[in-house]
């Protein structure tokens, strides 16, 4: 009797121990996918343009193509009421955050909302710390699926960061809703290290981008970033040697996609000579994005877009490489003052292939695959130009200056 009543427990033990495995592999699973608001609205934010930006997201079958969440940044908090609950700006968001959000779900989306590790946020607005289990509560009954958590006017030592987001990722697993947590301390204190182990799904791993190219710096660290205004080329540049910690549930975040802003909308994206990119350029981020398994967070006015913002984003054969279930970051395996190329391997045994021009003119791209490690691949198909065609050992094709292409290459 009592070796049986042993047994039970341990066996329900062990489920239960499986279940919660199984939970919690269940978040982001693949990188997310979504618009966020900073780049385009700053801290002017409110239900209305949420919405609307919801719906946009399913009439352009932007959510049908995987971008389902709708990210809130910073801008919405109202301050805290008598019993110290976070409260929305009454006058951005009058019905209520729990409406917004039932609204954003009726739309078959998820929706994320923004916190800091301090006392205010990077915009000024009320913060987290100290109030970790009650906010992350309030965000769970809200209906909250994801929380982007910063670290403006927190110590800059790694302990205490490490500290905050584990107090923060504790809170939310303890808040009766599955919510993922975004972890963005811009790469300074080596998220990729820690951010897995503490409970982050993600984690930015430099400063924020800015709608351009390049700064035009030689950057090693995320800190030479800091004041010189991060472009594609930029970003690229730190994120593309962190290949080896991007895993399934714990992926690098270079931060969002400026495809189709065009310098347009004033700060933030406008700051630090953010005066816009041509669409090879935009075609280029949405590019390396997918082969570095990046979440894709659209941050253009996505209720006004053009043609060619359109068919960058609604790429669904560069989307499956982004979301493909292996979970690799592509590994760049050439750098020349030309070229990047880089390599992603797939589930199914095929590979995604991207050549880079990052020169200044247009070029001829001759690649031997066997110098690049490719072996046993007979067909390819042109991500972009949709042309499939057979591999004779070689890549040969013209990339403008800027441009990236990307290959699917499979064995027949
Ligand atoms: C930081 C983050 C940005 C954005 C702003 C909001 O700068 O890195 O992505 O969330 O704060 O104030």
């Amino acid at each position: 009797m009592k070796v049986k009543y042993i047994i039970g427990i341990l066996v329900s033990l062990f489920v239960s121990c499986n279940i919660s495995a199984q939970k919690e592999a269940s978040l982001l699973v693949t990188p997310p996918m979504g618009f966020m608001t900073w780049n385009y609205f700053g801290l002017d934010i409110n239900e209305e343009a949420v919405r609307s930006l919801a719906d946009a997201m399913v009439e352009e079958g932007l959510r049908d193509l995987g971008y389902n969440y709708i990210f809130i940044d910073d801008g919405w908090q109202g301050g805290r009421d008598n019993k110290n609950n976070i409260i929305p700006d009454p006058q951005k968001f009058p019905s209520g955050m729990k409406a917004l959000v039932d609204y954003v779900h009726s739309k078959g989306m998820k929706i994320g909302i923004y916190s800091d590790a301090a006392p205010l946020t990077c915009g000024g607005y009320t913060a987290s710390l100290h109030f970790e289990e009650q906010d992350a509560k309030t965000f769970a009954k809200w209906g909250f699926d994801y929380l982007k958590y910063d670290y403006c006017g927190a110590p800059s030592d790694w302990q205490t960061a490490i500290a905050r987001y584990t107090k923060m990722a504790k809170a939310l697993k303890e808040s009766g809703r599955e919510i993922a947590l975004g972890i963005c301390e811009w790469g300074d204190r080596e998220p990729w290290l820690w951010g897995k182990k503490v409970g982050g799904q993600l984690w930015r791993t430099t400063a924020d981008v800015r709608d351009k190219w390049t700064c035009g710096k030689t950057i090693n660290k995320p800190s030479d970033l800091h004041g010189y205004g991060a472009g594609i080329l930029d970003i690229l540049e730190l994120n593309a040697k962190l290949d080896a910690y991007a895993t399934i549930g714990g992926w690098n975040d270079p931060d969002m996609l400026v495809v189709g802003l065009y310098g347009k909308k004033g700060a933030p994206s406008t700051d630090l000579g953010g005066n816009g990119c041509t669409d090879e350029e935009y075609q280029s981020q949405m590019s390396l994005w997918c082969l570095m398994a990046a979440p894709l967070m659209i941050t253009c006015d996505v209720r006004n877009m053009n043609e060619a913002t359109r068919r960058i984003l609604s790429n669904k054969e560069l989307i499956a490489i982004d979301q493909d279930v292996l979970g690799k970051q592509a590994k760049r395996v050439l750098k020349t003052d030309t070229w990047q190329v880089f390599i992603k391997p797939l589930a199914n045994g095929d590979i995604a292939l991207g050549i880079l021009n990052v020169s200044d003119k247009d070029q001829l791209a001759v690649f031997n695959l066997s110098e690049l490690g490719i072996l046993q691949k007979n067909k390819a198909q042109d991500l972009w130009t949709k042309e499939k065609f057979r591999l004779k050992g070689r890549i040969k094709t013209l990339i403008k200056s800027h441009e990236t292409k990307v290959y699917r290459l499979s064995k027949d």
